[in-house]
């Protein structure tokens, strides 16, 4: 098991660097990009499987007319259909025999000494009393959960009493095919559906006990929230040292509120078909800070009045910017954002430059980084980089907004007043008039005096 997780983690981590390596500019045309990048890998070796396993079938078709002493290099063609679609990691390399019956004495269990099929082979008991002569009964069924066929003293359902190919006496030699044998709907689910959690893939046990456990399911661990920190352990540590938690994990499922723990065929087993969704799921309704009562908008209502959404809401992706499992900065995002009207200017503070250009506000002058500019002057290094400089929520919205471009809020929060921004837009400028000052313009080709 340790080995496994190993394994995934090392994976998980490649594709991770993969990721990180891939996507310092997210843009649309870039995602686009990146799906056709991995279209055409996946393309590619669809076309180079069937080229190679053309090639092996007609190097198989030479080799038969003519045997040449290179035979044994050809790789035999493999039918898809004998494939085990689980690993038979249970296969013993030596028959596996109980020693009970290796012994030779059969009336250990027998009635009769010489027990034959096709005469006498009546039990000295039935399983489980049969089984608990010698194993531990509660080691079986004592503790709170006993799984259905043990309570049914059906041991035999899973252990050949004699011997076995398998380990461990069992009757298949792989669990999931074991466990899928009686839980059908489960094993038609691992079929068919995409996205399945690794460790399910592997093997029930993983988390399920065969036998007996003090968590329901017979699970090793309560499995709202325990089980899943038991392996995820940087998430145990994100959601208990968090400075801001996000209330969805307390709530009564868990990490369940989101996650599916077998999966759902969506990435990442989520509940529903895209992270904003499920976001919106609980945000459909003003809720309010566990940390001290602030009440946060309805954000599915926002962006339903706000239909020009913001990049990766476009994309429906919250995670982006947000930390579903908690974080220290501002909101939960990602990276962090200054909580006021008024900050430092720091780009470091920024979560925006993880997409955006820092010079669009860093630059004093520029003709290329912003629009926001009278001739050369860039307005928002004006507004914003300074000491006590304006922070992007004075005149843009993160989520949606409607009545202006460029994500402009129609209205400005200072204190506890909203101030209408009043923009005007031209096609080389334009101009607004907030509370802050008078109608002010700026124009890209011709730099306006502004004399108020
Ligand atoms: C640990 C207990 C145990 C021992 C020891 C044991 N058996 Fe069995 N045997 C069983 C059980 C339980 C069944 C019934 C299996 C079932 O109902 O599916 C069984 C069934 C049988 C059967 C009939 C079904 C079959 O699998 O062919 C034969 C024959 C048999 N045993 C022979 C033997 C012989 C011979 C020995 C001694 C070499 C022996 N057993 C030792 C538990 C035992
Ligand atoms: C006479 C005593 C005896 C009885 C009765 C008995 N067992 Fe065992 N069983 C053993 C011993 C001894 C071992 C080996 C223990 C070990 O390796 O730790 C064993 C091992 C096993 C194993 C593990 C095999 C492995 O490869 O690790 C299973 C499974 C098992 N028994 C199932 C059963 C079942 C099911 C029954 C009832 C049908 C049963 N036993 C009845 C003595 C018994
Ligand atoms: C649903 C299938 C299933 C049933 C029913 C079942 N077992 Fe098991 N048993 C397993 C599996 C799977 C393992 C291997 C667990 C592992 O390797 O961690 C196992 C392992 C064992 C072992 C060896 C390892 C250990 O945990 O001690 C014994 C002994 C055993 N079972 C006895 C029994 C007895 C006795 C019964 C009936 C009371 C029984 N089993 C019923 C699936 C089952
Ligand atoms: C011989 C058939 C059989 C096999 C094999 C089997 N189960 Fe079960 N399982 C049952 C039955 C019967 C129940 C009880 C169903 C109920 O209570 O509704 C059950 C219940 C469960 C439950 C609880 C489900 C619930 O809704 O309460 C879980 C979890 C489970 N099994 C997991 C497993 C795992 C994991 C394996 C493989 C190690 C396995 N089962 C193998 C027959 C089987
Ligand atoms: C990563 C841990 C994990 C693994 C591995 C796992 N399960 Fe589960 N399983 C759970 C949890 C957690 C629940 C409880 C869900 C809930 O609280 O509603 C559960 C519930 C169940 C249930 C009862 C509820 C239901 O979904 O029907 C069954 C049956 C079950 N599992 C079967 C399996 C089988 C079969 C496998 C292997 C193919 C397996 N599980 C692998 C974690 C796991
Ligand atoms: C037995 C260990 C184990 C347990 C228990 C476990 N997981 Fe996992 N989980 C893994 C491994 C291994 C991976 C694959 C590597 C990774 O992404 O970390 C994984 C991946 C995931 C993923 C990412 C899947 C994807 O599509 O990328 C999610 C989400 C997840 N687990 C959630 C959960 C939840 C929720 C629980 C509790 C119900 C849970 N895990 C319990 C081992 C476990
Ligand atoms: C509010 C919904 C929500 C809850 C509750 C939640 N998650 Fe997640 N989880 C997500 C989303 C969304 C992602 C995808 C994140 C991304 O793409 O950056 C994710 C991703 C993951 C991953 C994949 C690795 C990663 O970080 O991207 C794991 C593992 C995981 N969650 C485990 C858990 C565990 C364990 C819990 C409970 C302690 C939990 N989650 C609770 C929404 C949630
Ligand atoms: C199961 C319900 C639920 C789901 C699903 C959910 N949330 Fe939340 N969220 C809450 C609750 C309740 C709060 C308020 C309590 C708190 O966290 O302090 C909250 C608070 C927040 C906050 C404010 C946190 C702060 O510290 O100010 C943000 C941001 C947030 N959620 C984003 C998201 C994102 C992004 C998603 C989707 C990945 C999401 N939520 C999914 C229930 C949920
Ligand atoms: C581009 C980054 C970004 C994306 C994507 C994003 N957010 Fe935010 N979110 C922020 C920032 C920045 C804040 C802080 C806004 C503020 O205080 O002015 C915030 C604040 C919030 C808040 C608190 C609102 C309040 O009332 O103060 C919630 C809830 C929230 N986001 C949920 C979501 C959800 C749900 C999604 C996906 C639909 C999402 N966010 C996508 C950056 C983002
Ligand atoms: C004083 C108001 C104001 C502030 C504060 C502000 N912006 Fe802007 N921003 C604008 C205006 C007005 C435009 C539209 C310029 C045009 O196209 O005419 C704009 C345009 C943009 C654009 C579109 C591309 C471009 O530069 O023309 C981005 C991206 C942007 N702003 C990001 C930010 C970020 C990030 C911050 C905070 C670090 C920020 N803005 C702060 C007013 C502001
Ligand atoms: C995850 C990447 C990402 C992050 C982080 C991000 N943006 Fe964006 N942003 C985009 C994308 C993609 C677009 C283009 C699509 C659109 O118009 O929304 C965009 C567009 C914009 C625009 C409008 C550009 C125009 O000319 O219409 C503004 C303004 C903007 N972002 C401001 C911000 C601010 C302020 C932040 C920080 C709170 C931020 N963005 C963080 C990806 C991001």
């Amino acid at each position: 098991m340790r080995a496994f997780i190993k394994r995934m983690f090392v994976i998980s981590t490649i594709f991770t660097l993969l990721l990180l390596t891939g996507c310092t500019t997210p843009s649309k045309e870039n995602r686009a990009e990146q799906d056709a990048a991995v279209k055409t890998e996946k393309a590619l070796a669809a076309e180079q499987n069937q080229t190679e396993s053309s090639q092996s079938q007609e190097q198989t078709t030479a080799t038969a007319q003519e045997p040449t002493p290179a035979a044994a290099e050809v790789p035999k063609p493999q039918k898809k259909s004998e494939e085990p679609f689980f690993e038979p990691y249970l296969l013993s390399e030596t028959e596996v025999l109980h020693p009970p019956y290796e012994w030779g004495d059969c009336t250990v269990c027998h009635k009769d000494s010489n027990p034959d099929k096709s005469k006498n082979y009546d039990l000295v008991m039935d399983p489980p009393d049969l089984c608990y002569q010698c194993h531990d009964k509660d080691l079986k069924e004592g503790k709170k959960f006993v799984h259905g066929p043990v309570a049914a003293g059906a041991c035999t359902a899973c252990h050949n009493p004699h011997k076995s190919k398998n380990k461990r006496l069992l009757v298949a030699s792989n669990i999931n095919e074991l466990c899928t044998s009686c839980h059908t709907a489960k094993g038609e689910f691992l079929h068919k559906t995409q996205n399945i959690h690794p460790p399910v893939k592997d093997q029930c046990i993983n988390c399920h006990d065969p036998h007996t456990e003090d968590f329901k399911f017979q699970l090793k661990a309560d499995g709202k929230k325990d089980l899943c920190v038991m392996c995820h352990v940087d998430k145990k540590e994100r959601i208990e040292t968090s400075k801001n938690k996000h209330g969805a994990i307390n709530k009564p499922n868990g990490c369940q509120e989101c996650h599916d723990p077998h999966g759902t065929g969506q990435p990442k087993m989520l509940k529903a078909d895209s992270i904003m969704n499920m976001c919106l799921k609980c945000h459909n309704q003003p809720l309010k800070r566990d940390e001290d009562g602030a009440k946060l908008i309805n954000m599915a209502k926002h962006l339903k009045e706000n239909p020009d959404w913001h990049g990766p809401i476009q994309w429906g992706d919250c995670a982006m910017c947000h930390n579903p499992h908690g974080s220290n900065n501002f909101r939960m995002l990602k990276k962090p954002f200054p909580a006021t009207f008024y900050a430092n200017f720091d780009t470091k503070n920024y979560i925006c430059f993880e997409c955006h250009e820092s010079k669009k506000i860093s630059e004093k002058e520029t003709t290329e980084y912003t629009n926001f500019r009278n001739g050369t002057q860039n307005l928002h290094y004006v507004h914003v980089d300074k000491k006590k400089g304006r922070t992007c929520r004075a005149c843009h919205d993160f989520h949606g907004t409607k009545d202006y471009p460029h994500h402009l809020r129609k209205k400005t929060k200072f204190g506890k007043i909203n101030f209408p921004i009043r923009f005007i837009e031209t096609p080389t400028g334009g101009s607004c008039a907030p509370a802050c000052h008078a109608r002010r313009y700026y124009d890209r080709e011709k730099p306006i005096v502004n004399t108020k």
